[in-house]
């Protein structure tokens, strides 16, 4: 089990059919807002395209109606209720909720552009005023509270959830609690993927949202590292030791009979003192010595791609993967190596030496950065942008049957 540091814009975390439910179809329905204008008064009007592009946009929602412009017509704003906590935290981090009493705006989870439309609170009394009532799937939920019972109809009940069913899927007593589910799985109402956190797009993608961003690469290019100044072939940072979770050190051993890897973290080496307690440094310092991060994830289950490689991507660095997820929904396949494309290690790692020791091969694994700028508009938290235009777009009732079978069924190996 994992423990969260949240703090905005810097992430360090090591974590993380059937049913009466019908979830919408993941068809790459993202939203393209090329041909919309934003401003903070204006009601954004939304167009739906089919077509989906890299990357994938962190705003993203999912209807039915697709190619079709949606615009937001209720003038009233929705109240995004946080029912509990989130790793203890009452305030879900969100600096004008510490007073309890106070209502947080959208600008402080980065969609400004939503301010006249959502409302974020973490007050119980407001309760019965909710139009969403957002529960943390990992902190306790408090089932005999009395409000519970008087449950208003159109209150859609929220499960939100960034860890993978590996750690927690203990949700058999949730039949018929929720209606949308807000989780990194693709299928989810709201998605909420790892990529949030290292805000990337394509250099022609216009930001609608009014923050503060750079919109100078901030990511290395491959012209800006020395190869040669590197050490060793692969690295890998791991802090959960179990073997037991998955065969994430069994690979890495039979890796070893072929290349050199280096572990760091809890399960090797400790990483330099100055960078021992941020993972994100400790990535800094590898990509510096290393050809390859091994970004292998501690669960295998579908979707699930984490820091662990988003991370990796803002480095001069090639990450080699192993999860779960369909890696190319998440970025062009030039970007990385995926351990479950070779039958053995041995094959993989001829593969690693053939392009540690080609420079121009090499430097192709960085070449799809040319047209992309990662510029951290993006935050932890900017699902919840969609979850307040769902609030607006989606009218449709929805129950969730049975949570954790979906939450669960076929999604690990
Ligand atoms: C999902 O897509 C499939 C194939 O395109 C289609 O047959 C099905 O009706 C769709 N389901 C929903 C709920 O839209
Ligand atoms: C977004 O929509 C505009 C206008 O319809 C279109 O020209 C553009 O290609 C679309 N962009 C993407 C990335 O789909
Ligand atoms: C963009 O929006 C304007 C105003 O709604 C419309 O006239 C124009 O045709 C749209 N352009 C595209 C490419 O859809
Ligand atoms: C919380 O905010 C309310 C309304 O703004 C104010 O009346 C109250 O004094 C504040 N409480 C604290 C402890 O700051
Ligand atoms: C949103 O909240 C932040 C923090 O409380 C505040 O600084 C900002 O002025 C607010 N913006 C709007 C538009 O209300
Ligand atoms: C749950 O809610 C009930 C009723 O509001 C309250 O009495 C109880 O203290 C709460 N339990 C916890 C653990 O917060
Ligand atoms: C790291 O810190 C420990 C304890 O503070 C110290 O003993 C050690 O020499 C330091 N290592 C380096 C490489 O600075
Ligand atoms: C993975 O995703 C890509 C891009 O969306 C798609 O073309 C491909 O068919 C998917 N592969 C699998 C095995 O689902
Ligand atoms: C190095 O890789 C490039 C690009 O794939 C290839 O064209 C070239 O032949 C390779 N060089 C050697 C010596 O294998
Ligand atoms: C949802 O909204 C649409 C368009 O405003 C309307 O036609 C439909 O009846 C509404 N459905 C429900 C269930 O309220
Ligand atoms: C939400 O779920 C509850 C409990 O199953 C159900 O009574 C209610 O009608 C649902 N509301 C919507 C808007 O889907």
């Amino acid at each position: 089990m994992s423990k969260c540091l949240l703090i905005f814009l810097t992430f360090t975390c090591g974590m993380l059919y059937f049913t009466s439910v019908t979830l919408p179809n993941y068809s790459g329905n993202y939203m393209n807002h090329s041909n919309a204008s934003f401003t903070n008064q204006l009601l954004p009007t939304y167009q739906m395209e089919s077509t989906h592009f890299f990357p994938h946009l962190p705003i993203q929602i999912y209807t039915a109606n697709r190619q079709k412009f949606l615009q937001l017509k209720n003038p009233r704003k929705q109240i995004i209720l946080l029912a509990n906590s989130f790793f203890g935290d009452p305030q879900w981090e969100i600096p004008s909720l510490k007073n309890r009493t106070n209502s947080g705006n959208m600008s402080e989870i980065f969609c400004a552009f939503l301010n006249n439309h959502c409302e974020i609170t973490n007050d119980m009394d407001r309760f019965h005023e909710a139009d969403a009532v957002v529960y943390h799937a990992v902190d306790m939920i408090n089932r005999s509270d009395e409000k519970l019972r008087t449950r208003r109809q159109s209150q859609r009940f929220v499960f939100a959830l960034w860890e993978s069913p590996k750690h927690y899927h203990e949700y058999d007593a949730y039949d018929k609690f929720f209606n949308w589910s807000m989780t990194y799985r693709l299928d989810s109402h709201i998605v909420t993927p790892y990529y949030t956190q290292y805000g990337y797009r394509s250099k022609d993608y216009k930001i609608p949202i009014e923050e503060k961003f750079d919109s100078q690469p901030k990511h290395v290019l491959f012209k800006n590292i020395n190869p040669t100044q590197k050490l060793g072939t692969a690295a890998a940072l791991i802090s959960n030791c179990d073997v037991t979770i998955n065969k994430r050190l069994e690979i890495i051993k039979d890796l070893e009979k072929y290349i050199d890897v280096t572990i760091y973290g809890r399960c090797g080496q400790p990483c330099p003192n100055s960078t021992a307690h941020d993972r994100n440094a400790c990535r800094a310092y590898l990509a510096e010595r290393y050809y390859f991060l091994l970004a292998f994830e501690n669960s295998v289950c579908e979707d699930y791609v984490t820091e662990k490689l988003f991370a990796t991507l803002l480095l001069p660095i090639v990450p080699v993967v192993y999860g779960g997820a369909n890696y190319t929904r998440y970025v062009p396949e030039s970007a990385f190596i995926d351990t479950r494309k070779f039958p053995s290690a041995k094959e993989l790692s001829q593969r690693l030496i053939q392009i540690r020791n080609n420079i121009t091969l090499y430097q192709e694994y960085f070449r799809w950065k040319e047209n992309i700028i990662w510029d951290g508009f993006t935050n932890f938290f900017t699902p919840f942008c969609d979850l307040c235009l769902r609030l607006h777009l989606d009218n449709t009732s929805n129950i969730i049957g049975n949570i954790n079978r979906w939450w669960t069924k076929d999604q690990c190996t």
